[in-house]
């Protein structure tokens, strides 16, 4: 390798977290965050997020997904049900979701529950993909060991054959899931390695109680 990794340095002084500037909910300054690295650009997926579970085996384990939609209910990304990852989910719901924000030196950290979105939002999401997409969801035992690449692009002339000229149902083993958080980590860059930090949590003290969002500041 050539270069020392321990010589890469940069300070981050494009913005700042202040507390009279904080929306009451963090859903609203997670969308205003969303849009500013959109805008600032150089990005090339924003809504690419570091998606993790706790395995079956016990080790934490992280991947890439795409986040599709959100709202007040939660995140919500797409995958195969019979996944490593689905296979974790059915043994610990409990989730963490993060995004990384290089161009702005943004951090946003999401902890919280998963569940399948409906089967209706599944259908009305697949239906809008690029056919190649659907047929890739019919394709893909996903997380499956396969013996050769020629087993994939066999099965997908073989599907693309089938579905010629028709409508390609949603496979039964694919949909979305939906990340309920329970708290949501804001994180700016700041020069001298002080970052600003602020962390909504949900306080909910029963089922009835209306959803409210407090904040602390942590230290960098
Ligand atoms: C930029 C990017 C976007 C991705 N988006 C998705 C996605 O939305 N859904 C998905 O199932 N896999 C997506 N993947 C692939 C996952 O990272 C992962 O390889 C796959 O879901 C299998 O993970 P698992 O074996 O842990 O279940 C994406 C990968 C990258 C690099």
């Amino acid at each position: 390798m050539d270069r020392d990794l321990k010589d890469y340095r940069r300070s981050y002084e494009k913005y700042f977290l202040k507390e009279e500037n904080l929306p009451a909910s963090p859903f609203e300054l997670f969308t205003q965050w969303f849009k500013e690295v959109e805008d600032a650009g150089g990005v090339e997926e924003a809504n690419a997020m570091t998606f993790s579970t706790i395995g079956v085996d016990g080790y934490p384990k992280s991947r890439i997904v795409l986040l599709k939609q959100y709202d007040e209910r939660g995140f919500v990304f797409y995958t195969n049900y019979s996944s490593d990852k689905a296979q974790a989910i059915a043994k610990n719901a409990n989730v963490c979701i993060s995004f990384f924000w290089p161009n702005l030196e943004r951090q946003v950290i999401i902890k919280g529950t998963i569940a399948k979105t409906t089967e209706e939002e599944s259908i009305s999401y697949y239906k809008s993909r690029p056919r190649g997409s659907q047929l890739g969801a019919w394709t893909s035992d996903q997380s499956e060991i396969i013996t050769s690449r020629s087993i994939l692009d066999d099965k997908l002339k073989m599907l693309e054959a089938k579905y010629e000229g028709k409508e390609i149902p949603k496979p039964p083993h694919w949909g979305g899931y939906r990340v309920s958080p329970v708290s949501i980590e804001f994180w700016q860059g700041r020069p001298n390695r002080l970052h600003d930090r602020i962390l909504f949590s949900i306080n909910k003290l029963t089922e009835e109680t209306e959803t409210k969002w407090e904040y602390v500041r942590l230290a960098p």
